[in-house]
């Protein structure tokens, strides 16, 4: 197969794009570099079924080529990211999450979303609001407030959505 996985220079998208090409398959990795680094996916340049492209998903995405399944890791991982980018981890939760499907749809591709990071920000953003309490290291009351979980949903409901209408 031939996959897509966006945010792939970071952690957990560059050592899936490791087991992937060991696996058999070409990987196309795309991701701005917000959070991730080259440092992660350098060493699989010279791999002829590999290959990077540096775009930031909440523009219109266009791969060359077929894909047959999009792997969407694009996003700011962890409260203090969420914090320190909080409109691009809005950004790409609910449009990077719509052009990634846009692709999917295009390309009559298998679309996969890391699915936990969904539920792990819209509880740590409700927890934020509701608790009152220190998450984690991260403090209360800088920014983050309740509409920012109801952009989760939004994304959320762009995956439902598209699954009905394509079945991709
Ligand atoms: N690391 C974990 O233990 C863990 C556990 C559960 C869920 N997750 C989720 O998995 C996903 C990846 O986590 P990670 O630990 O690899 O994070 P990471 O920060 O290492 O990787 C995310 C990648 O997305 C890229 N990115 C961010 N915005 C982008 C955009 N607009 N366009 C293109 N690329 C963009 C970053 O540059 C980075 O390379 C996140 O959604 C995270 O919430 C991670």
């Amino acid at each position: 197969m031939r996959i897509l996985i966006t945010g792939g220079a970071g952690f957990l998208g560059s050592h899936i794009s490791d087991y992937l090409l060991k696996k058999g398959h070409t990987v196309v990795v795309m991701d701005n570099l917000l959070t991730g680094s080259i440092s992660n996916i350098e060493h699989l340049f010279g791999n002829p079924n590999f290959s990077f492209i540096r775009h930031d998903v909440t523009n219109y995405i266009h791969v060359p080529g077929e894909i047959n399944a999009i792997l969407h890791f694009a996003s700011p991982a962890s409260p203090d990211d969420y914090l320190k980018f909080p409109i691009p981890t809005l950004k790409v939760g609910a449009l990077g999450t719509h052009k990634a499907l846009g692709l999917a749809k295009e390309k009559g591709a298998i679309f996969m979303p890391e699915a936990e990071k969904f539920t792990a920000l819209r509880q740590y953003l409700t927890g934020l609001v509701e608790s009152g309490e220190r998450i984690g290291s991260v403090p209360m009351n800088d920014g983050v407030d309740v509409d920012d979980a109801d952009d989760i949903a939004l994304a959320e409901n762009f995956v439902r959505t598209y699954f009905k209408e394509t079945s991709c």
